[in-house]
């Protein structure tokens, strides 16, 4: 009998929700927020309003795309952290009362987990091959910016991570400190592509081991602005292109100078990248440049993958289900929580 897992998730401000059966991914529907876009970030309560707007009428797409019905389906696998709160509580409220209903089992995802987990979603008649085990994963988003040594589907080690700002963090600001629009990020990505990435040089950090910071970066990114703006009040508009080159080339530069010392220092060459920030095409680029120089077998995400989305959250979920791994009704929600 095949197994169907119904992914559900709600950590931020995408209501997503997938089916896959056995390992395949049949449907993968996300609901983004439009309502932040006024307020230049995410407004915790406007997100949690709209999750509970949008969960029914997802979930019910999922289904519809994937032709299965409610009855066929085998476990319900939830986002339980790290997250939004209140974003988080209407996934697993939701997964908590389908699960009881139909009576099936119920699994907790790690979201960062299941983020490197999505290199292992395989759609219809797909062959391309998944990293085998271990291997290393670059994550960065808006949340987080970590190495991890990925062991196997559920053991991982974050080798480094951020000790303040995350990567996505600090370029969404930096995007805002421009007028950009929200978020920030593909804006950047954008015009960075007609800039010149070595039009400007901002500050990089000095940090011990394999851990980054970003915060350094945002401040000299604004107190750069602040005097160029003295001379020319226009500055940002006559240089916005070359300004996000610079910016995303420092950031690409700061993110590839540990992973490299991650893969000698752990003698690993199959590097994987995943989060939000992947969708980046200059670290896409740099990735890809990498492979070529030091013989990296890389890994990058679908571009539906990398921001927020419940394929990842399904095929995390079945990989548990398959190890009977459930979580109790009773299990809250985390806000905070690591690997
Ligand atoms: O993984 P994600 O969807 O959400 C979490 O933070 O969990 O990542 C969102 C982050 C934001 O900071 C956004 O600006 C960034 O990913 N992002 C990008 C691009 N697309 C999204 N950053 C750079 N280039 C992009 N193309």
């Amino acid at each position: 009998m095949s197994t169907i897992i119904l992914g559900i998730e709600s950590s931020c401000d995408d209501t997503s929700a997938a089916i896959i059966k056995d390992d395949i991914l049949l449907s993968n529907i996300v609901a983004g927020q439009t309502v932040h876009e006024s307020y230049g970030g995410v407004v915790p309560e406007l997100a949690s309003r709209a999750h509970q707007q949008n969960i029914v009428p997802v979930v019910h797409e999922a289904l519809k795309q994937a032709d299965v019905s409610k009855n066929e389906i085998s476990a319900v696998a939830f986002t339980r952290g790290p997250g939004l709160m209140g974003s988080l509580l209407v996934g697993v409220s939701f997964a908590k009362g389908f699960a009881r209903a139909l009576n099936i089992p119920l699994i907790d995802v790690n979201h960062l987990k299941a983020h490197v987990l999505a290199h292992f979603i395989k759609e219809k008649d797909e062959n391309a091959k998944p990293p085998e085990f271990p291997f290393l994963c670059l994550l960065v988003s808006g949340g987080n910016s970590q190495i991890i040594l990925v062991k196997s589907y559920d053991e991982m080690e974050v080798l480094g991570q951020t000790i303040d700002d995350a990567a996505g963090e600090a370029i969404d600001k930096c995007s805002k400190v421009m007028g950009l629009d929200y978020p920030g990020g593909p804006v950047i990505d954008k015009l960075a592509r007609q800039g010149n990435p070595n039009a400007y040089a901002f500050s990089k950090p000095h940090v011990l081991g394999l851990d980054y910071s970003f915060s350094g970066l945002k401040t000299s990114f604004l107190y750069f602005l602040r005097d160029r703006i003295k001379e020319d009040p226009d500055f940002i508009e006559h240089h916005k292109e070359d300004l996000a080159a610079s910016l995303e080339a420092t950031v690409v530069e700061i993110l590839m100078d540990k992973l490299r010392k991650a893969a000698r220092q752990y003698k690993i060459d199959q590097i994987a990248v995943a989060g939000g920030v992947s969708a980046n095409t200059g670290l896409r680029n740099t990735f890809r440049e990498h492979a070529e120089k030091y013989g990296w077998k890389i890994f990058i995400p679908k571009f539906g993958y990398t921001t927020d989305n419940a394929a990842m959250v399904a095929i995390t979920g079945y990989f548990k289900y398959l190890n009977k791994d459930f979580c109790s009704i009773d299990l809250p929600a985390y806000s905070r929580v690591t690997l």
